[in-house]
């Protein structure tokens, strides 16, 4: 898809993000984390607040399927941009619980192993060195193949292994196959590579809409493999653009580029970015689903645009200059990320203890809207670290 006229205008201008505003925003996600490194330590916050408020959870407890990297990460992010021992020992210490957790298998039954270990432990290993994470990190991994289907060639994402009605992969696994590529790096054993390569292939063939916009999920023939249909989990709709799953999108296909450097993934990128671009209200920060507009009462989120700025950083890592639309995704990542810094955090709650407000977490089943989620905080403290230290190495 291409941007459209007035998409394209509006990011050819030049959009600066001020060296003060840039400080102030990570000052301001510091006194937050620092505040949150004193609860927790042996806990992690919950998937979302409640009134902008974490609880907290054990690594693996209940509420905690996917989510308990993220705090784990943003400690490593602050260690990184800080040089501050005090979140390094922090994160530091959590990676036993990463360890146990799936030593003893506990709530990893789902595709959901890169987001909890990627940021966590593989992070932890790239800045450490550490042994125990790399093989927890490694654990994780093998547990990962296990879900892999040889019809339709994808990982499967939720459910038993066995139930033909829970035959599917979803776009959100963009971010699980990271850990694959890793895991091939550390033990130079290419079939965590070959099941990855395999599944993005997969999901770059069926995920992206012939008008670019994403299915949430899409189900194959158990007994084919042939692909059947896209089905939302999380969307407005079966037809919708789920904003958080474009996002996945915007940062997951860079990633595979990163990894494979094949063109196609370029192509993707472009494709669903510029399809998520279309459709941001005038303050830049999309709705939860991208069907809504200004004056439909829906929430946004901004989660969504937290990782599709990461996603645009990615890339424009890879683009030539000569590339007319690399200007134009730095125009949009400043844009977004202005935004965000000025309308969007919880600079002025000072009883909460997220860092952006007005995320979703799933609207269809009523959790987390317009609150804090773990994960937009993370992706924001990613993106204001890979704008102010640009040699920064991403945990993914
Ligand atoms: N991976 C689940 C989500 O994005 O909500």
């Amino acid at each position: 898809m291409e941007l459209t006229k007035e998409v394209r205008e509006k990011f050819s201008k030049e959009t600066e993000l001020p060296k003060e505003m840039l400080f102030g925003a990570l000052h301001e996600a510091l006194k937050k984390i620092d505040g949150n490194t004193k609860t927790f330590i042996n806990t992690f916050p919950r998937p979302c607040s409640t009134n902008y408020v974490y609880p907290g959870i054990l690594n693996g407890g209940e509420w905690d399927d996917w989510t308990s990297g993220f705090w784990t990460g943003m400690l490593w992010l602050a260690y990184e941009i800080t040089g501050e021992e005090r979140y390094r020992k922090t994160a530091f210490f959590q990676i036993k619980s990463y360890d146990e957790r799936i030593t003893n298998k506990v709530a990893v039954n789902h595709h959901d192993l890169g987001f909890l270990y990627t940021p966590s432990v593989v992070a932890g290993y790239k800045i450490t060195g550490n042994e125990r994470a790399k093989q927890a990190g490694l654990k994780a991994a093998n547990h990962l193949l296990g879900r892999y289907k040889e019809k339709g060639e994808f990982i499967q994402a939720w459910g038993d292994l066995n139930d033909p009605t829970a035959y599917r992969l979803i776009i959100d696994c963009n971010l699980n196959v990271p850990l694959l590529f890793w895991a091939s790096e550390v033990t130079g054993d290419s079939k965590y590579r070959e099941i990855a390569t395999k599944h993005i292939n997969t999901a770059a063939k069926v995920v992206v809409r012939e008008d670019s916009s994403t299915h949430h999920t899409f189900y194959f023939d158990p007994e084919t493999g042939n692909p059947v249909k896209g089905v939302t989990a999380q969307g407005a709709g079966d037809d919708s653009a789920w904003a958080r799953g474009q996002a996945w999108g915007v940062y997951g296909f860079p990633l595979a580029y990163s990894y494979l450097k094949d063109e196609k993934f370029v192509e993707l990128f472009k494709r669903v970015t510029n399809y998520f671009l279309n459709h941001l209200p005038s303050d830049d920060i999309c709705y939860w689903d991208l069907m809504f507009d200004e004056n439909s009462g829906e929430e946004r989120d901004t989660s969504a645009a937290a990782i599709a700025v990461c996603g645009m950083l990615e890339m424009i890592k890879y683009l030539p200059d000569s590339d007319p639309d690399k200007k134009i995704y730095e125009n949009a990542v400043n844009s977004i990320m202005k935004s965000l810094i000025t309308k969007y955090t919880t600079k002025n709650i000072e009883y909460s203890n997220g860092l952006l407000t007005q995320a979703v977490y799933s609207k269809p089943n009523g959790s987390g809207v317009d609150e804090c989620c773990i994960w937009g905080d993370y992706f924001y403290m990613e993106a204001l670290v890979r704008i102010m230290k640009p040699e920064w190495k991403k945990y993914w």
